[in-house]
């Protein structure tokens, strides 16, 4: 049988099986273009390309087309926040089917729509998982692998260590993707020799030439350290890792008794969730174009600890390829 990794490469039509990970708001289209040109895929974040970037969706596709010419990939996360949310995420998936994206990383939500019109068109959707449980549901839906997210993730990190992780889904047979806390070439040999069949990457690539976040943000990712990286509840109800900044310290990192109490509520959960991600869509927005003069509000995750240079986005994936170990045959 084909080693995972290979399943993967193949099933997406890349060389390196590195993927960087989608990032509201630092997935700008030079970023996500400079990691497929250099074999690896870019996905792109809808929000980040309209919201942050300033492309309408099917442009901004078009756009990063016109720098490269490699797969790219496309994020969406399909929680049911609200009616409008989900209608747009059903447009974002018609058009990029449109525009011949063929790879899917599906976030939160059961992804068996997403499932269903991919594979009409021939595309591969991978889920974000962060236990056992959500596979065995996504799985249902018919998903193609897994981005397994551990506790050393930026974004929403999961609980797990990439160990056990990787030990409660190999059962599942499926290409598994490492994402959380690979910040140096050393850390994907790690985890491909461990038996993943790839990895995701996000704070390494915000530390990134092509990345256009604020050079006050690059400057905290180099300059933090493993213990620096808190969870914070306080950008979606849900924990989220950020850089432990002054202003961090300031505002705490818990939500307050009223919205722990709404979130609880099945009724009142998804309403405090949109509430808390409408404000921090904006706030996370600003800090990463304006930087400290706005406010030192970082997302980033445990990797932090091993980036120390800005590098160029394709230098960072022909690195990490060089690294690459003779892959264990996975079946
Ligand atoms: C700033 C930031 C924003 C992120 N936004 C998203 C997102 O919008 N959707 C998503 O599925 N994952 C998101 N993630 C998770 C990444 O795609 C990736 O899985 C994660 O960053 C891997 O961990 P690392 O940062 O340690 O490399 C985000 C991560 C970061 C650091």
């Amino acid at each position: 049988m084909m080693p995972k990794a290979t399943e993967f490469t193949a099933a997406v039509g890349i060389e390196v099986p590195l993927i960087c990970g989608a990032m509201y708001p630092c997935s700008n289209p030079e970023l996500v273009a400079a990691v497929s040109a250099a074999g690896g895929i870019g996905i792109v974040q809808p929000l980040s390309l309209s919201y942050v970037h300033g492309y309408e969706f099917r442009a901004g596709l078009r756009y990063i087309r016109s720098l490269t010419d490699k797969p790219i990939g496309v994020n969406l996360i399909i929680e049911k926040s609200s009616k409008k949310y989900l209608q747009r995420v059903h447009q974002w998936l018609d058009i990029a089917l449109e525009e011949q994206i063929s790879f899917f990383v599906t976030a939160l939500g059961n992804p068996n729509w997403v499932v269903e019109q991919a594979r009409n068109a021939g595309a591969t959707v991978y889920h974000d998982v962060t236990e056992r449980k959500w596979a065995n549901k996504a799985l249902d839906a018919g998903v193609d692998g897994f981005i397994c997210v551990n506790n050393r993730a930026g974004g929403h990190a999961g609980k797990l260590s990439p160990k056990q992780l990787l030990d409660q889904l190999l059962v599942f047979e499926k290409p598994l993707i490492c994402a959380g806390g690979i910040g140096i070439p050393a850390d994907y040999a790690e985890v491909l020799a461990m038996g993943y069949a790839g990895v995701q990457l996000g704070t390494r690539f915000i530390a990134s030439v092509e990345c256009t976040a604020h050079s006050d943000y690059k400057s905290a990712i180099l300059q933090a350290q493993e213990k620096d990286i808190v969870l914070t509840e306080k950008i979606s109800g849900v924990p989220v890792s950020v850089i432990k900044t002054p202003y961090v310290e300031k505002v705490g990192t818990k939500a307050g008794p009223i919205a722990k109490w709404l979130l609880r509520g099945n009724k009142t959960k998804h309403l405090m969730r949109t509430f808390y991600s409408l404000q921090s869509i904006w706030t996370l927005k600003r800090a990463s174009l304006q930087g400290i003069s706005y406010r030192d509000f970082f997302q980033a995750g445990k990797s932090v600890q091993g980036i120390r240079e800005i590098k160029r986005a394709g230098d960072i994936v022909r690195e990490f390829d060089a690294a690459m170990p003779d892959m264990p045959p996975q079946n």
